[in-house]
């Protein structure tokens, strides 16, 4: 049975794909993690994995999910019958569950931070004081709950909406928003003077920060960015029309995302750098250095404003694809039911998201595994649900689907040829696995 949704133009399922993709991921936790792991030789790995794993793996989800055309859970029970590699699909509702608990909490903090900076409360201050306004900000748990609870609002609100009408509109409207916004602020901050400084942090690879641990990082990121190992993109995918051409989308859709890394980067590092400030301050990096080094450009705090747009954007154009992904299983298909759920596990994921939120707060002093809730929800959706499902995708693709089945499939609409196909199931069958192991090993190891 097909699905009755479906995504209007090959545009719309790209900008979707790529809004789910392009997120906190690329905006926030890229530069503060690269600041952490010395800059350049952190954005090779990642580039690295991103085309080696980061490609593969999605052209393997959009095959699944336009195979079946069905939810994440479905896609896999029709695809095997009678096994249990649906368990698949599960994990990844599970997964963007936990994810979307502390997504939501920094969309919180974006909308407070707007909300502060158009009533002037962020205007001219010193970094010691954006820092103490952040800190206090996240710290009060009416706030940032509040603030928390209205990003989970819009999301539920677009999902009740549908895939054409409440997805796909959304997307079309801020990602080409965000892209434009983007390149105002690059060429803001590559004009800076000292900016240089900033380039070659991000370009000139350091070699001496890389151990195990950046090297598992490096591909948590690539996964991560691209929504990959929990079943965003087979969700997506199932609602594309089977004349659409998957390869140059998937293709397409790390290009974008490629290019936001480097324009985020670009923004951040050479703006850090032009104002003397450090690149390694973790992940409270873009709401207390950004604001202080806006607040000393010309016309610093409208740019920041435009930041704060795009990077809101870009925040919940991903999470919607989350909600999504439980939302379409759970309804089915069903237009009533998409409404009711949206609002049960929005709400579901907002109360799960509490502690989280309160790890700046109340619960600051409680730690699990050495680590804040927020810290240890990020760390198993990122370095342990996202590899292992995506390992599970790229086993399952081998070895359950047929060879020939899955060619026609990527075939259709597109003209690949057979060879590069080859090359392509070469790389999901044999080097992604192995590469996924060898890398979790590496850091159990160590
Ligand atoms: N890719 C998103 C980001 O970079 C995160 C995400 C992961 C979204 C998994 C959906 C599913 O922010």
């Amino acid at each position: 049975m097909k699905q009755q949704e479906q995504f209007s133009s090959r545009l719309g399922f790209i900008l979707s794909a790529a809004g789910a993709a392009i997120g906190l991921g690329a905006i926030w936790k890229f530069p503060y993690i690269a600041g952490e792991n010395g800059g350049g030789a952190f954005l090779l790995l990642f580039l690295i994995f991103t085309m080696i794993l980061g490609l593969p793996l999605l052209l393997a989800e959009f095959s699944i999910g336009r195979t079946a055309q069905q939810n994440a859970v479905r896609s896999f029970q029709i695809i095997a019958p009678g096994t249990k590699w649906y368990l698949i699909g599960i994990l990844g509702m599970i997964s963007v569950f936990v994810l979307l608990s502390f997504y939501s909490v920094v969309g919180g903090w974006i909308i407070t931070y707007f909300w502060k900076m158009i009533t002037g409360q962020l205007n001219g201050l010193t970094e010691p004081e954006y820092a103490e306004i952040f800190a206090s900000t996240i710290a009060n748990p009416a706030i940032s709950l509040g603030a928390q609870l209205f990003f989970m609002i819009i999301t539920i609100i677009v999902i009740t909406r549908g895939v054409q009408n409440g997805i796909e509109q959304a997307n079309k409207i801020m990602m080409p928003a965000l892209a434009i916004l983007f390149i105002i602020l690059v060429i803001r901050s590559v004009t800076l003077d000292g900016a240089s400084a900033g380039f070659s942090f991000l370009f000139y690879p350091d070699f001496s920060k890389v151990t195990a641990h950046t090297v598992l990082d490096a591909m948590g990121q690539s996964f991560f960015t691209l929504s990959l190992g929990v079943s965003a993109m087979i969700t997506y995918s199932s609602y594309l029309p089977k004349d659409q051409n998957m390869p140059k989308s998937a293709v397409s859709i790390v290009a974008m995302n490629i290019m936001v890394v480097l324009l985020a980067g670009l923004v951040i590092f050479p703006a850090v750098f032009a104002f003397g400030m450090e690149p390694d301050a973790g992940p409270t990096l873009l709401f207390n250095v950004l604001p202080t080094i806006f607040s000393q450009m010309p016309a610093g705090m409208l740019f920041f404003a435009v930041f704060l747009i795009v990077f809101l954007f870009a925040t919940l154009t991903s999470a919607f694809s989350m909600l999504e992904i439980i939302v379409a299983v759970l309804s089915r298909g069903n237009k009533r039911k998409r409404k009711q759920w949206a609002w049960i596990i929005g709400f579901a994921i907002f109360l799960f998201g509490i502690p989280s939120s309160l790890s700046f707060g109340l619960l600051s002093d409680v730690s699990l595994f050495g680590k804040s809730w927020f810290d240890l929800a990020d760390y198993m959706v990122s370095n342990v649900f996202m590899p292992t499902g995506a390992l599970l995708i790229s086993i399952f693709i081998s070895f359950k689907m047929k060879k020939c089945a899955l060619y026609e499939e990527i075939k259709s609409g597109s003209n690949l040829r057979f060879s590069v196909f080859q090359a392509w199931f070469f790389l999901i069958r044999y080097i992604v696995p192995v590469l996924i192991i060898l890398v979790m090993l590496d850091v159990i190891k160590g």
